[in-house]
């Protein structure tokens, strides 16, 4: 994960920078419940600072209305917080609706926002209440990070605060040595909720992927490693995971920084608290060009839509790409098919399955690019599901 400057950034990471998205017109506004593309429904204000807005993120209720969050870089003060905004239109438009803020170390929201809904009761939350996870750090990003866990028990219109996830003594910042903790990803395994994030608390390690568990949402456990390199310089980061339902196996990409140059990387365990002791797989395109994705991956798996027996489509998103990679069940490193999508790529572009009028639709979140910070904003696309 990269933070420290917009100078830094460009010397850090050439590859995974994208023109596709920045200052563009944009499209009309789409129809209600309609497939579309690169539909930019948040302008960020013209004194936003940083980024302005990037890492989208987004969680579907059961009544089909859509959420969108991401880092949202507003000129403080008030303290930056994680928005969110609803759509009742399949995304075709968005209101502000209510937002995930601080409510306890006077901070800010600030970085990589995830959403999550609980698929079972869990630690005295029922079933379908909802949790935001997401990096609190002060704006000078020196003196303390958390990875925080907010909840929500009202359909996303207010949030409180449940625990600290993580912390790390800091600088909030990508130099070696500096104890940064970055980009919380939630899913829940064998009545635990688990938490993957990317650690640069390890002495000997520049980053690395780890995660940790909770059975009650109160307290977590220690860090585990998922992924570390020997290489001291190297970076993975990043996580996300997929369930493949067909097999009952679990994925996770991460981006491979340092020596293999972000390029996009994934696991495959039967266990998702086991992956450290499997091998990463660079993943490529099949196509003939052997298309490589760099940085920011995102990963999901659903059933395909083009046969009833349970077999899946597996499709990542990078940074650097449009396209998707679709695959499999199986993630065959030979079988990544590049398919157009049609979605400007982003950093970093999330992935969900999502139901339009009761039909299955892939939904993107964008909340662009690390090129020019005035050209990002937040946009949106819902198509067919790609098999
Ligand atoms: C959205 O609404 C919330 C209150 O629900 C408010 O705190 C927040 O500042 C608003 N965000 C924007 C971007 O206007
Ligand atoms: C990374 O890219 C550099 C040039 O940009 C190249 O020299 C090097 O071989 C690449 N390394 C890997 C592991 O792809
Ligand atoms: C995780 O895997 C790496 C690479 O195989 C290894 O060096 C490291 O010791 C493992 N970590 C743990 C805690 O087992
Ligand atoms: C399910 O159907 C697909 C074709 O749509 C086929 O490739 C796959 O092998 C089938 N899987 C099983 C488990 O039968
Ligand atoms: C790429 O993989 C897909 C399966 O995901 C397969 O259908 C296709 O034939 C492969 N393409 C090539 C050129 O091997």
């Amino acid at each position: 994960m990269y933070y420290l400057s917009l100078a830094s950034i460009l010397l850090l990471t050439p590859n995974i920078l994208s023109t596709s998205a920045q200052c563009v017109t944009p499209n009309p506004t789409p129809a209600a419940n309609t497939d579309f593309n690169d539909n930019i429904f948040f302008f960020p204000a013209a004194d936003a600072v940083e980024w302005k807005t990037l890492y989208a993120r987004s969680l579907q209720l059961p009544d089909e209305s859509l959420l969108m969050t991401w880092e949202n870089y507003a000129a403080e003060p008030p303290l930056v917080n994680h928005p969110i905004y609803k759509s009742t239109d399949g995304g075709a438009t968005y209101s502000n609706f209510s937002a995930v803020k601080d409510q306890v170390n006077g901070w800010g929201m600030r970085f990589q926002p995830f959403l999550y809904t609980l698929p079972q009761a869990f630690g005295g939350y029922a079933a379908g209440d909802l949790l935001a996870a997401g990096v609190s750090a002060p704006e000078s990003l020196t003196g303390g990070v958390y990875i925080e866990l907010y909840a929500s028990t009202d359909s996303a219109e207010t949030w409180n605060f449940v625990s600290h996830i993580a912390y790390g003594a800091g600088p909030e910042i990508i130099t070696s040595g500096d104890e940064a903790i970055w980009e919380p990803f939630l899913m829940m395994y064998n009545n635990e909720l688990v938490c993957y994030f990317s650690d640069q608390r390890d002495p000997a390690h520049s980053q690395k992927l780890v995660h940790v568990t909770t059975t009650g949402l109160k307290t977590w456990s220690s860090t585990i490693e998922d992924v570390s390199y020997y290489t001291y310089d190297d970076r993975p980061g990043m996580t996300t995971v997929a369930y493949i339902e067909s097999t009952d196996q679990y994925i996770m990409t991460y981006e491979y920084c340092g020596s293999a140059n972000c390029t996009v990387h994934y696991k495959m365990s039967s266990n998702p608290l086991l992956f450290n002791s499997t091998t990463g797989i660079a993943l490529v395109g099949n196509d003939t060009a052997g298309t490589v994705p760099y940085g920011s991956p995102y990963i999901i798996w659903t059933p395909n839509p083009s046969n009833t027996n349970g077999s899946g489509v597996l499709i990542a998103s990078s940074g650097s790409t449009e396209q998707v990679f679709i695959n499999g069940d199986g993630a065959d490193p030979t079988e990544w098919k590049v398919v157009d999508v049609g979605q400007w790529s982003a950093y970093s572009r999330s992935l969900r399955i999502i139901t339009v009028e009761g039909n299955k639709k892939l939904l993107f979140g964008n909340g662009g690019n690390m090129g020019n910070p005035d050209c990002n904003s937040v946009a949106n696309g819902v198509i067919d599901i790609p098999y």
